[in-house]
């Protein structure tokens, strides 16, 4: 499915803010925030993102906002993420923003996380080039325990 990138518009966040309380993406990206029905927290965490040097990016598919995608983080230590809406999964749309994603941002290394057990996540890292690099273990606020997670790394 053909997909665009684009900057963060504020009419985006409600979507996103739909897209990010499906109970479904909840348990399978696993570390994610306390309370995401919290929409105060919500507002204030895209907020301070917004202002930042983050990369943040809108994606659409036939002009519908689909999920979002971003490198996040300190210089030399950043991180990409995506989240694409349950209703269009498994139709390459992750896989092609992230690699969208890596060519408009050119620094490496680039690192990603994901739960252990979240393949499809692991996919999308594996098909962009990343490869694993530690386990770790943290709190995943989605399954209310310890979960394991795997670190990965973009090198070129
Ligand atoms: C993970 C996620 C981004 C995948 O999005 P997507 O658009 O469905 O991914 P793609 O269609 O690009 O799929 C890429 C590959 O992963 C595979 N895949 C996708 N979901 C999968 C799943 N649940 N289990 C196993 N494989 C899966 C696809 O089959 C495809 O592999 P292939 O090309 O070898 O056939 C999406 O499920 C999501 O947003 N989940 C909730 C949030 C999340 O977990 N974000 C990542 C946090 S680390």
């Amino acid at each position: 499915m053909p997909i665009v990138l684009r900057r963060v518009h504020d009419s985006d966040l409600p979507v996103f803010f739909r897209q990010m309380n499906d109970p479904e993406s909840l348990e399978m990206a696993a570390f994610t925030p306390k309370d995401p029905t919290d929409r105060d927290a919500f507002d204030a965490h895209w907020q301070t993102m917004r202002a930042s040097s983050d990369v943040l990016r809108t994606i659409l598919a036939d002009g519908d906002v689909v999920g979002s995608a971003a490198v996040y983080g300190r210089p030399g230590e950043r991180e990409v993420t995506y989240w694409v809406d349950r209703a269009y999964w498994g139709r390459g749309i992750a896989t092609e923003a992230l690699s969208a994603l890596l060519s408009e941002v050119p620094e490496r290394p680039l690192f990603a996380r994901a739960a252990a057990d979240n393949a499809g996540s692991l996919r999308v890292l594996a098909k962009c080039g990343f490869r694993p690099t530690a386990r770790a273990v943290g709190f995943a606020n989605a399954r209310g325990g310890e979960t394991e997670e795997i670190v990965l790394r973009l090198e070129t």
